[in-house]
């Protein structure tokens, strides 16, 4: 009997070192396909991709007022968990020697000085919670505001590139939509914006890009579904479908965007 004993200790003991590492690379590529998909919700991170070049490389111009530039500050909301497993899957891509392009502006010191003058006055940074909400209207608030980002296109922006909260996503005119492109109202108003939408229409144009009269959508919103390659259409149904029911409950405001 101890005898016995002893064996099974001996078989546990080598048990234990040979499914360790293998646990630990579990664990691994648990993080990073996490964090794949929260790069798929952030749509692929397309700002970073020319269309049709090498994905993730950067490069990409984004004119606003004061020349070719872009601050950022909404994914400051986006929850620890999330961030961490971000950080794991992007260190998984493949590096790419490639220097970005200078930086266009007429502001003197833009990134030294201007940036973080701008940042300070204008900018609406968030605490990051340690983890994302899971479900529910919360769920897609935290995804609209916080990864996906959907305000960065479709809220529109003043003459020196803050966002109008009054007219919170819905939509910009081409004069003023980001890279010349109209981007429609997404607020539940029912003659400007979705509010005849049903929650599944809007899900269907995350995940298939069709919309409820079965057009497919263009330009940067295609860009944000399809992804480098992981985009919104890689988004889980009920993730999609928390997204709309945010989107039902934000106000709704008439806002006529011109094309
Ligand atoms: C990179 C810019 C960009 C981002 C980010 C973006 N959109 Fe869009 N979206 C657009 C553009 C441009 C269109 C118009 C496409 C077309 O009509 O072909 C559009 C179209 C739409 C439409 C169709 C509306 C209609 O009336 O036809 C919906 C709904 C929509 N977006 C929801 C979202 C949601 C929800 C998010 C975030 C999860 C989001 N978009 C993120 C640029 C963007």
């Amino acid at each position: 009997m101890r005898q016995l004993n002893s064996k099974v200790f001996i078989l546990l003991f080598l048990g234990c070192f040979t499914s360790v590492p293998a646990f630990v690379n579990a664990q691994t590529g648990d993080l990073t396909a996490k964090g794949q998909y929260i790069f798929a919700l952030a749509g692929g991170c397309a700002c970073h991709t020319v269309p049709k070049g090498t994905p993730h490389i950067g490069g990409r111009a984004f004119p606003i007022p004061f020349g070719t530039v872009m601050p950022y500050e909404k994914y400051s909301g986006m929850a620890q968990e999330d961030l961490k497993a971000l950080i794991a899957y992007l260190r998984t891509l493949k590096p790419v020697k490639k220097a970005p392009p200078e930086l266009k502006t007429w502001v003197p010191l833009v990134r030294s000085v201007g940036t973080p003058i701008f940042l300070k006055i204008f900018g609406r940074f968030n605490s990051a919670p340690a983890q994302a909400p899971k479900s529910g209207v919360e769920r897609g608030r935290y995804l609209v505001e916080h990864v996906s980002l959907c305000g960065d296109c479709h809220t529109p922006r003043n003459f020196i590139g803050v966002p109008k909260q009054s007219l919170y996503l819905a939509g910009a005119g081409k004069k003023i939509g980001p890279l010349g492109e109209a981007v429609p109202n997404i607020t539940p108003d029912k003659e400007t914006g979705i509010g005849e939408w049903k929650r599944e229409d809007i899900a269907e144009l995350l995940i298939a890009g069709t919309k409820p009269d079965l057009d497919n959508v263009q330009g940067l919103m295609y860009e944000v579904i399809q992804g480098t390659p992981h985009g919104f259409k890689d988004m889980k149904k009920e993730d999609a479908l928390a997204v709309a029911d945010y989107l039902k409950s934000i106000p709704a405001i008439k806002n006529k965007v011109d094309k």
